[in-house]
């Protein structure tokens, strides 16, 4: 089915381009179609990217789950299965989230922050993402998966190639690298079965543990899922690290006031969780025709909830775009909502709470140097931004 095209997404853009792009689109267009990336709907309020996420009868993730689309062989669950055949894997990889198992992981990861902050801030500063934010997640979902050295540092690799391979749109490549890094789950999941860990000690094994009707998951969809989990975490942390070190350059005085006062971390990185939300692309697909706020929606149709825009929305949160420590609403959409809510919401709190704390302990500030490469859909931030540092 054809559509009137409604918006076109630009080809290059800046730090605060998007976000004026989505503006407009909600005042005027909140619903919009774009021929671009394969075509799509962009939900921009943050009613209706709610509604479509909790409604996952009518909208299914099995179809096309990102923007642009990704031609994919095999499916990694949880995000590519709806409920509740996505349920055993969320539970056998949540039980390591519980506030009990965070506790732990703060201690651990103060020691992995200063570990990556404090050389950066030695040599002066330099890219924050090359040289900390991107090495900062995987160094965690190492020690989360009880990776050895050496796959660790093939993850980072193969997570940097994919992720530009992305930016690219060079799918033949992101194929070969997507392929790489199911043979890096493959071998995680043969050396378990080979070496068996307590399930309750090792991810892995807590999904090789897993029953339904008495029946293991099946192996190719245990791959898929720990493919999903070596990567999904490691691209958002990236980029959302690198917009927050842009605000805190642009804004001495917010950077002057969490040196002074680190307990008000807390409510500044939920502000800025909301304010530099690191992905617009996630996706759903219409089951029937349908509509969303009264915009027509054809059976088969994309639909990209665009989490960037819905928590800039006015509806929601008054001076959207404005950094403000005060704020009563607190509906952040930024780790999604309904039956595929990022598991690892609280895991990625911590990492980038101490994060923040670090880095303005640590520094008086930041002053940024040269001009910011910007990922592209379906992420937003930078994917290179450098600074000097200011001690
Ligand atoms: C700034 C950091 C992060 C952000 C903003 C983020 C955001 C999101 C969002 C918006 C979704 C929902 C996608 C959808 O509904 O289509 C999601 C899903 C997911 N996230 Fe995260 N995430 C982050 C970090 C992490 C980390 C550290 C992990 C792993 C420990 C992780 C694991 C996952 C998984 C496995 C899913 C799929 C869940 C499902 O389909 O049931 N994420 N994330």
């Amino acid at each position: 089915m054809t559509h009137k095209v409604d918006f076109k997404v630009p080809e290059t853009e800046d730090f605060d381009s998007p976000h004026a792009l989505f503006a407009e689109l909600r005042s005027h267009c909140p619903v919009a179609w774009s021929d671009d990336m394969g075509g799509f709907w962009a939900v921009t309020k943050h009613a209706d990217a709610k509604a479509v996420l909790e409604n996952w009868q009518m909208f299914t993730t099995t179809v096309q789950n990102v923007v642009p689309r990704v031609a994919t062989t095999q499916r990694r669950p949880p995000l590519h299965l709806d409920p509740p055949a996505n349920t055993p894997y969320r539970n056998a990889i949540q039980r390591f989230l519980t506030p009990a198992r965070l506790s732990e992981w703060e201690p651990r990861l103060e020691t992995m922050v200063a570990r990556f902050l404090d050389p950066w801030i030695a040599a002066g500063g330099g890219d924050i993402c090359k040289d900390f934010s991107f090495l900062l997640p995987i160094a965690l979902l190492a020690e989360f998966f009880n990776l050895s050295p050496d796959k660790a540092e093939l993850i980072r690799e193969v997570g940097a190639e994919f992720n530009m391979a992305l930016q690219r749109q060079d799918f033949d490549l992101l194929r070969q690298k997507s392929d790489e890094l199911y043979d890096i789950a493959a071998d995680l999941i043969a050396d378990r079965h080979a070496n068996p860990r307590d399930p309750d000690e090792d991810p892995t094994a807590s999904l090789l543990a897993v029953r339904v009707d008495g029946e293991p998951l099946a192996d190719d969809l245990i791959l898929g899922a720990l493919r999903q989990f070596l990567l999904v975490g490691i691209i958002a942390p990236t980029t959302f690290i690198g917009s927050m070190a842009v605000h805190l350059a642009r804004h001495p005085e917010h950077h002057a006031e969490l040196t002074e006062n680190p307990d008000l971390v807390p409510e500044a990185l939920e502000e800025l969780l909301r304010l530099y939300t690191p992905y617009r692309g996630f996706a759903r697909t219409a089951r029937e025709d349908t509509e969303i706020s009264g915009c027509p929606i054809a059976k088969g149709d994309p639909v990209a909830i665009v989490f960037t825009s819905a928590n800039r929305d006015e509806e929601v949160f008054p001076e959207a775009d404005t950094y403000r420590l005060d704020r009563e609403a607190r509906d952040l959409l930024t780790f999604g909502r309904g039956p595929h809510m990022c598991p690892g919401a609280p895991l990625a709190r911590v990492l980038l709470r101490e994060t923040l704390r670090q880095l303005t302990q640590k520094t008086l500030r930041l002053e940024q140097r040269g001009g910011i490469e910007m990922t592209n859909w379906p992420e937003y931030g930078p994917l290179s931004v450098s600074f000097n540092v200011i001690v």
